[in-house]
């Protein structure tokens, strides 16, 4: 295993986080029940491993660089420059209104309840699908570039709502409406993939903890996004991550929302369900 993550590593290039060799770091970073959550005890969140640097800026929304995002977002949350002359605020109220407004759907647990299933597609909706799709269906407007700056900062807006409330998940449940997308995104997790043949499980399920040069592997989880990333230069969505490690073992990324990454998404937030939302989070 760790001749492929190196092999990861050199294939990767330019990509300064793949770099260099894997020193073993055991799994002596797994925190077993010190998260204090009984049904997932082993789930840890990439918080941990950041450097206290990053924590720091992470910690502090005066020096969180995804708030500019955030700024941005609600300006827009409130405004009723749109087609329907209508403001998110005007039906949910403002973002921490538990009451949720006029419409009593507020944007608090949100994101510790996403994704969801959409019983008009048949699938999984996520945050930034919905945000558009409130944004199509109510303001009567284009929805927001997937990447956009707009929807990663009212992505983060929603998001943060939650913060310190754990994520949800049931989807392992056979009953559960979410049921068969959880399969499909399990698979997709364990399934290995590209030129290196190596699945999401090799590096965040065997290697979590272990050490990549500079960078510490973590688990993967989703309960931080969307992240500012030192790499991008920028904040970035969940998918965009995806897509990252999709490519960083020359494999074929997928398309933001597309199918196969909102039921990798709908796996993963049961994957890290109990962990508290961090959003919006800082990473290398
Ligand atoms: C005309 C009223 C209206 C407007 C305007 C509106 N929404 Fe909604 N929103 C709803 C309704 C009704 C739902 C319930 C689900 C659905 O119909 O899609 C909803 C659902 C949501 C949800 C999911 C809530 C949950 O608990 O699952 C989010 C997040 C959301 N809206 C965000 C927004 C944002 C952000 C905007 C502005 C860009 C916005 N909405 C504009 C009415 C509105
Ligand atoms: C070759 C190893 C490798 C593989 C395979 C891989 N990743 Fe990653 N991934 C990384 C590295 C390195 C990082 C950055 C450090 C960290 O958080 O682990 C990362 C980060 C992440 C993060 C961000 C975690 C956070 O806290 O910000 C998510 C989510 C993620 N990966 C999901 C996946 C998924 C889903 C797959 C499978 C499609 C996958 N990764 C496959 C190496 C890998």
């Amino acid at each position: 295993m760790k001749k492929l993550i190196t092999a990861a590593i050199a294939l990767s290039g330019a990509g300064l986080l793949l770099a260099a060799c894997v020193a073993g770091g055991g799994s002596s970073m797994s925190s077993t029940g010190e998260n204090g959550i009984s049904d997932n005890p082993d789930a840890w969140s990439g918080y941990k491993t950041a450097t206290a640097e990053t924590q720091a800026m992470n910690d502090d929304d005066f020096e969180n660089p995804v708030m500019p995002y955030v700024d941005l977002a609600a300006g827009i949350y409130n405004s009723r420059d749109n087609a329907g002359k209508i403001s998110c605020a005007d039906c949910h109220g403002a973002p921490d209104d538990a009451t949720g407004g006029r419409s009593g759907i507020p944007m608090k647990g949100v994101g510790a309840n996403y994704p969801r299933f959409n019983a008009e597609t048949g699938k999984p909706i996520n945050v930034e699908l919905q945000i558009n799709k409130c944004r199509e269906e109510r303001q009567v407007e284009k929805g927001f570039k997937y990447e956009g700056d707009e929807m990663i900062g009212m992505t983060a807006l929603v998001r943060m709502q939650s913060r310190g409330m754990p994520v949800v998940s049931k989807a392992a449940d056979p009953a559960n409406e979410l049921h068969a997308a959880w399969t499909a995104g399990k698979e997709f997790y364990y399934q290995r993939r590209g030129q290196l043949d190596m699945a999401c499980s090799n590096c965040h399920e065997d290697h979590a903890g272990d050490l990549i040069r500079a960078e510490t592997l973590s688990q993967g989880q989703s309960n931080g996004f969307p992240t500012y990333r030192f790499k991008w230069q920028k904040p970035g969505t969940l998918h965009r991550r995806f897509a990252g490690c999709n490519k960083n073992i020359r494999a074929e990324a997928f398309g933001r929302g597309s199918d196969e990454y909102l039921n990798l998404e709908t796996y993963l937030a049961w994957r890290g369900r109990g962990l508290p939302v961090e959003a919006p989070s800082v990473r290398k």
